[in-house]
């Protein structure tokens, strides 16, 4: 029985609205869920990424969150519990993830590199390729395919990655990155084995290791769930064993560590978080503060002991996979096994008549919020395909995804079978769903702001 391991003391109302209000709404907003107004959505599964409710303890906590400019008593307290569960030597705070990895690219990447990782977030790949070197995706063949089972299909092919190296030459690979959970491939685990091969390989090549971190508490306990020799290993130690085989790791504190705002860097590199502070004080701020508030900071290191609770995680995850399940028992395409943090609808299956140049995915998500009020994602060819730069054609993504990503402890079962019904609804009448066409785009993450039309 998974059941929510808390009670509701506060309460948000949801604004209620009509298909007709909706169709309106979306047309003004040229197509993008980006650009509606989050009242405007019944349930807002768009992230889950600053998106938490907040325990009683995290808000009582803030109350005692130290504004000092400097050597604030809220750094050492987030710095304490970064460190029981990350056990990297340096804590770096920084306002967001991005953040981290705008300020750790741009010291380490220039034009040439090329960086590795299972799958790139967005933002981390835009990162490396604003620094003029290039982001390389090395996941398994099974994590591109969505009906395919594996338990971990996060993982990174480890001989791919020695072939890259080979090829590459170390010299020109600063840095290996690893997704946990693997956001793009599906909210898929990544295995501690695979953690660890990749750490020789790392190491063997004289190459730094860092995992992005935002989602550990979930890898973890997937590692804990499906990985053998891990069933009676507490999440909290699995998370540092996993940490202890990287050099550092970049972190948004917007996931799994229940915070409305934060991230960080952990390094044991003495000089890089040298050079890292130096940067941090000219956009960031102060290396005690990290363009946070002293109470964000004691959010966080409340959140981050919150979220290694294994009768939350169990929840968690449970439900996610009880949400998935509803699903595929309705014959609706998934990922498959569920992830971690989202449901992803494979759209190219839900909607073949509509190929990955008409963004499939895109008018999934728009369908869902005019059925239902419901916004999804688009993780596709709107979000990761590009443009030919001889031809100017679309080169489509990998795969066409609809995320439904989920607040964490924020909705309720009666919620996602209220967003399952909504899904079977636009299901049944899928083959009325047409595909869409561009009318506006931004050079880079174009799916923030671009425009629509049907066709
Ligand atoms: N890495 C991963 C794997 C992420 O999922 C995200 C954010 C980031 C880095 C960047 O962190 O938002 O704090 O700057 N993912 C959000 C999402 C935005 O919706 O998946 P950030």
């Amino acid at each position: 029985m998974i059941f929510e391991p808390f009670r509701i003391k506060m309460v948000e109302p949801i604004r209620l609205t009509t298909r007709e209000e909706r169709e309106r709404l979306l047309g003004e907003a040229g197509g993008n869920v980006f650009l509606l107004r989050a009242e405007d959505c019944l349930i807002d599964l768009l992230t889950d990424s600053g998106t938490s409710a907040m325990s009683q303890d995290q808000w009582a906590a803030m109350m005692q969150g130290d504004e000092s400019y400097a050597g604030a008593k809220s750094f050492f307290r987030f710095e304490a519990a970064v460190k029981e569960i990350f056990g990297f030597a340096h804590v770096i705070p920084t306002h967001q993830g991005r953040a981290s990895e705008r300020i750790l690219f741009s010291t380490v990447a220039r034009p040439g590199h090329r960086i590795p990782s299972n799958t790139h977030f967005d933002t981390t790949r835009a990162n490396i390729e604003v620094t003029g070197a290039e982001a390389v995706d090395l996941v398994i063949p099974e994590g591109r395919e969505p009906a395919t089972i594996h338990p971990f299909k996060g993982n990174m092919d480890t001989a791919a990655l020695e072939r890259f190296i080979a090829e590459t030459g170390r010299g020109n690979v600063p840095l290996i990155m690893l997704t946990v959970t693997n956001n793009s491939g599906g909210g898929q685990p990544v295995s501690m084995a695979c953690v660890r091969e990749v750490s020789r390989i790392a190491r063997a090549n004289t190459i730094p290791f860092y995992i992005d971190a935002c989602r550990f508490a979930e890898n973890s306990y997937f590692v804990q769930q499906r990985e053998p020799g891990y069933a009676n290993r507490p999440v909290r130690e699995i998370a540092r064993e996993m940490f202890a085989l990287a050099d550092g790791c970049t972190m948004s504190a917007k996931k799994d560590a229940f915070a409305n705002i934060g991230g960080f860097i952990g390094t044991n590199d003495d000089d890089l978080a040298r050079r890292l502070k130096d940067l941090l004080i000219l956009s960031e701020g102060y290396p005690t503060y990290g363009g946070l508030a002293g109470r964000d900071l004691d959010a966080i290191a409340v959140g981050l002991r919150e979220v290694v609770d294994e009768d939350y995680l169990r929840y968690r995850i449970g439900s996610t996979k009880a949400f998935g399940d509803r699903l595929i028992e309705a014959g609706i395409p998934i990922v498959e096994p569920t992830g971690g943090h989202a449901v992803y609808l494979d759209a190219k299956a839900f909607l073949p008549h509509i190929p990955p140049a008409h963004f499939p995915g895109q008018a999934l998500a728009c369908a869902l919020y005019v059925e239902g009020g419901v916004r999804g994602v688009e993780i596709g060819s709107v979000m990761f395909g590009r443009k030919d730069p001889r031809t100017g054609r679309e080169i489509p993504a990998a795969m066409e995804l609809v995320r439904l990503a989920l607040p964490r402890r924020v909705y309720t079962r009666s919620h996602l079978d209220y967003v399952a019904d909504s899904i079977v609804a636009v299901f049944r009448r899928r083959e009325g769903v047409r595909g869409l066409r561009i009318t506006y785009e931004a050079p880079f993450l174009r799916h923030f702001t671009a425009r629509f039309a049907e066709l």
